[in-house]
């Protein structure tokens, strides 16, 4: 299976989410057999995750129309747990957040909880984003205590890890990245599906992209260290690569063995562009 997240960050707001969406499945219900084993998330900013969850609904269920049309099966036969799974488990956009708080509630201003995120409809949390580590001084033991937390909710998170250039620089990034890995993984805790993005800050928003040699490197020591020190707590294991992905430079990255799909900043606001990325040709 391969992965294509979508992380708008702090952009976009109701219109441009009709627009997406409407491009979205104007070419996803044109070319639904070519998202077999791939999981599309898109992780809205926070406002938009309730909005974005009854529109997915709705675009959902002319899906399900269409897969009453393929099967032949009358729509009324169908039973509820097989419309559930239509609607819920199996719909082609996944909902994830981009980040939540690592206290279960509480008095903590301006802050989302795990348990909210998942009332909402979400099944991903990014989490250890470098925007927050740097931006709001998330070291990684708070982002462990994120982890714990989101596993607790059900939340699959996608924790990000990766180095400044400087590390680069001083040929230090295994090192750091094993740190980071280390410490933001909480010991106790069993995943069911643990997602991690390689994200290189020097790459992020640059437009600059490591060789392919630089990214196999990378993903092959992530799991390396995973299953050294955490295989036992985790059923399902994914490693994305992110950093300044478009549709021009994604089909060659995903050559790279072992790189389970994307993480996808400002190429991602742009349906098409997504599209593309996600190999869906876009027709509409
Ligand atoms: P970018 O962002 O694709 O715009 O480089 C990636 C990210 O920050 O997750």
């Amino acid at each position: 299976m391969k992965f294509f997240v979508a992380n708008w960050k702090m952009n976009h707001a109701f219109d441009e989410t009709d627009e997406w969406l409407d491009v979205f499945f104007r070419n996803f219900l044109y070319n639904s057999r070519n998202l077999k084993d791939k999981e599309i998330v898109v992780c809205p900013p926070v406002f938009l995750l309730d909005y974005f969850d009854t529109e997915l609904m709705e675009d959902s269920l002319k899906y399900f129309e269409i897969l009453v049309k393929e099967t032949g099966k009358p729509a009324d036969e169908f039973t509820p747990q097989e419309l559930n799974e239509v609607l819920l488990r199996d719909r082609p956009i996944h909902l994830g957040a981009q980040d939540c708080h690592h206290e279960e509630s509480g008095s903590f201003t301006g802050d989302v909880s795990a348990n909210m995120l998942t009332k909402v409809g979400c099944e991903y949390v990014i989490l250890g984003h470098c925007e927050r580590r740097s931006c709001h001084g998330e070291s990684n033991e708070i982002v462990a205590k994120k982890l714990a937390i989101a596993a607790k909710n059900n939340l699959n998170p996608i924790l990000c890890i990766g180095e400044n250039k400087e590390v680069r620089d001083a040929n230090n990034h295994l090192n750091f990245v094993r740190e980071q890995l280390l410490h933001s993984i909480p010991r106790d805790v069993n995943f069911e599906r643990l997602v991690i993005a390689y994200e290189p800050i020097w790459s992020i928003g640059t437009g600059v992209v490591p060789t392919l040699a630089q990214i196999e490197e990378m993903v092959n020591f992530i799991r390396k260290v995973v299953h050294e020190f955490f295989n036992d707590k985790i059923d399902h294991f994914f490693v994305l690569y992110g950093g300044s992905v478009n549709s021009k430079n994604s089909a060659e990255i995903l050559t790279v063995e072992n790189v389970d799909g994307f993480l996808i900043g400002k190429a991602s606001l742009d349906p098409i562009e997504f599209l593309k990325i996600c190999d869906i040709n876009p027709k509409i």
